[in-house]
């Protein structure tokens, strides 16, 4: 039978990482944050490189940096992110990834839209503004680094705006995405709504 896809999609520091992780443990698929391929071309840039031809010699082994969960390397992340040529240069990854046997999950901004149209489940993760940048602040915080709430939020709120308004492949539901709203939800409730949704499909 064909591969199972379960595309998860949605703004910064909704909970898709942790629900991702969750949901591929539950089903048994591998997993693939697409956030990582842009934050490792961020980092590169913020390094010198250039950004198209660091998108272009990406390799796996790039994404094990730990230094890819910072804020600058965030922002460096959404600002690549808007460039055509580099999204075109990570999309073939992202899609041989989802072509694996067992079936994946792949987290992002498009994946529904854009890399897996097709895909079997889709889903939608999202969180209001204010909970969003609390949770980002949380884990800062608890890695031992120095934040600040409001600037944080201020953080958020621009990478947001940057991911929606742009014309490669803006951040929105897919027509077909459940939405999940985890404001106010635990770990354990959004992880439930969401296998409950894929399971729908199944
Ligand atoms: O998910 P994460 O916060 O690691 O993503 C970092 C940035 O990478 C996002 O703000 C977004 O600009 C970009 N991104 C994207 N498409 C994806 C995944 C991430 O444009 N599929």
């Amino acid at each position: 039978s064909a591969p199972f896809t379960i595309a998860i999609d949605g703004p910064a520091a909704a909970g898709k990482g942790t629900i991702s992780k969750a949901v591929a443990a539950h089903f048994q698929m591998a997993h693939l944050d697409t956030g990582l391929l842009y934050r490792a071309v961020g980092a590169k840039v913020l390094q010198g490189a250039d950004a198209v031809a660091a998108a272009r010699s990406l390799v796996p082994s790039d994404l094990e940096d730990d230094t890819l969960r910072g804020q600058d390397v965030a922002q460096a992340a959404s600002q690549v992110a808007v460039i055509g040529e580099v999204r075109a240069a990570l999309l073939e990854f992202q899609r041989s990834f989802a072509r694996r046997a067992g079936g994946a999950v792949l987290d992002g901004r498009d994946i529904g839209t854009v890399i897996c149209p097709g895909a079997e489940a889709k889903l939608f993760v999202t969180a209001s503004a204010e909970v969003r940048a609390k949770r980002r602040y949380d884990e800062l915080v608890q890695r031992g680094q120095t934040a600040d709430l409001d600037e944080v939020t201020a953080d958020v709120k621009a990478r947001d705006a940057r991911d929606m308004a742009r014309s490669e492949a803006p951040l929105k539901p897919a027509d077909d995405a459940v939405l999940i709203d985890t404001s106010n939800q635990t770990i354990d409730e959004a992880v439930a709504a969401a296998i409950a949704a894929v399971n729908a499909k199944k």
